[in-house]
């Protein structure tokens, strides 16, 4: 069995739809950061798994039963629509997600594969992500399945560095330089764009900017996701006008982490650019 939550189902008493926001931990604050820029008038549960990361060097199996496990978690706590945040978990595990889930589910590698077939001219495409992110070839068969050519390189220590909060650090810099160098290599010297295809990217966006060759255009799946979260989302608003000054309200938040809820208060608040308050310690038993 998957968990005995000591949360019982949270009633939604606004008029707001709730929008249940899952990661691996941190790094999914960078979507719900876009989240709340595109879609601000909604309630938001976000869940990170913070005990159990990182997702990215972890098998198929384990992860998805990890993100099935989330996902009813946050369907127990009221969410309406699923949004996948980590890249890995999408990458590995969205068809098991969706046919578990009983609301709607929104992951990142689509949103990201579309911002990234309008950002290209010549059809060449490097992706980053993690090791299992690239071992699915997700993203590549996202982009392919749009006539693109792609590059998949994983980028296992971002990840690390970014927690380390050494986003504009030299050592960061000189390990970016390394796996761009090999990701624009041989065939793909001349690519175009490149996605962020991992949740810790977009704090590192500046640095790759300087990094990437200077005629790629940068596509961040946090914001394209958020886009997509956006038309779902209109779906779930009742038609009538009512509630609608309660919904143009500030967007409520509420965080759940399965580690420490200081470590998540203190990490969180870099990649979410704002305070968080509200953090939830949850125990998802095996
Ligand atoms: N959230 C993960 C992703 O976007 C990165 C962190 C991890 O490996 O758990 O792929």
């Amino acid at each position: 069995m998957y968990t005995n939550f000591v949360h019982t189902k949270i009633l939604n008493t606004t008029r707001r739809p709730t929008i249940g926001v899952f990661d691996s931990g941190f790094g999914g604050l960078t979507v719900l950061k876009a989240l709340l820029e595109v879609v601000p008038d909604a309630e938001y549960a976000y869940f990170g798994d913070t005990a159990r990361l990182p997702y990215g060097s972890k098998s198929v199996e384990t992860v998805a039963r990890y993100a099935v496990e989330a996902s009813h978690f946050l369907e127990s706590q009221g969410a309406q629509l699923l949004v996948i945040a980590c890249n890995t978990a999408t990458a590995l595990a969205l068809d098991r997600i969706c046919a578990a889930a009983h609301v709607p589910v929104v992951g990142v590698v689509e949103p990201g594969a579309e911002a990234a077939s309008s950002a290209t001219k010549n059809r060449k495409v490097v992706v980053i992500g993690t090791e299992a992110t690239v071992s699915s070839h997700a993203y590549r068969k996202a982009l392919e399945n749009r006539g693109l050519q792609a590059r998949e390189k994983a980028c296992p220590l971002l990840v690390p560095l970014v927690e380390e909060g050494w986003v504009e650090h030299s050592v960061t810099e000189q390990v970016a330089q390394i796996y761009l160098a090999e990701a624009f290599a041989d065939g793909f010297h001349d690519a175009d764009t490149m996605v962020l295809g991992c949740t810790h990217y977009p704090l590192l966006k500046s640095l790759l900017r300087r990094v990437a060759p200077a005629h790629v255009s940068i596509v961040d799946s946090a914001e394209s996701t958020a886009r997509a979260v956006s038309t779902h989302f209109q779906e779930l608003l009742p038609d009538s006008d009512s509630g609608v000054e309660e919904r143009r309200s500030a967007p409520r938040l509420k965080f759940f982490a399965t580690d420490s809820t200081e470590k998540f208060r203190r990490l969180g608040q870099r990649f979410l650019g704002l305070p968080i308050e509200n953090v939830e310690h949850v125990d998802l038993k095996e």
